[in-house]
């Protein structure tokens, strides 16, 4: 048995996939994606029932999250260490790729996030800080923000609900960075 079936990753979008095929992406990168897009499946999976009056674009926020980091396979020292190059440049290779600005935006936009923020881009965000277990107040007040928009109820009602669906996904970060642990960066 594989590691992916251990954990029983959602597989990739398939143009996703093919795309990091052509670019020869390292495996360190695609297994962080794979990662980073089973935790966005649980998102918003999550979010469509806990709060169906939320809208998003689920398929965008998959593309999203399978892409994020994409740059990396340009600037392959941030794999390993710090650096935002990689930001820009994958918005740049998706466009090149044909794919089109709204489903590009997220490799340039992952890393930020603020009051104008879509609900899309602050899954994908989020997606990928809470698979280590990395927990964010201020990003995830937004998203709380959001779900009382969008459902009602209290404040402390949606994030607590959020508290929960968070913790239990950070349970499993110790074995996720192990499993990306084992592929390597080039
Ligand atoms: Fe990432």
């Amino acid at each position: 048995m594989s590691d992916d079936d251990e954990l029983r990753l959602c597989p990739l979008p398939d143009e996703v996939s093919l795309l990091l095929a052509e670019l020869a992406a390292p495996p360190r990168l695609v297994a962080h994606l794979r990662l980073v897009h089973d935790v966005a499946v649980r998102l918003v999976d999550w979010s469509a029932e806990h709060c169906p009056g939320l809208e998003f674009n689920r398929a965008a926020v998959l593309f999203g999250a399978a892409t994020h980091d994409i740059g990396k396979a340009l600037h392959r020292a941030e794999l390993s260490g710090p650096g935002s190059a990689h930001e820009p440049a994958g918005r740049e290779l998706l466009l090149a790729a044909g794919v089109a600005p709204e489903l590009a935006r997220f490799a340039a936009g992952h890393a930020t996030w603020g009051p104008d923020s879509g609900v899309e881009d602050l899954l994908v965000s989020l997606a990928d800080k809470v698979w280590k277990n990395r927990r964010v107040p201020d990003l995830e007040d937004l998203l709380v923000a959001a779900l009382v928009r969008a459902g009602g109820g209290e404040r402390w009602e949606q994030f607590l609900a959020l508290d929960e669906l968070l913790t239990a996904i950070g349970d499993g970060a110790e074995e996720r960075l192990a499993h990306q642990a084992l592929f390597p960066t080039a």
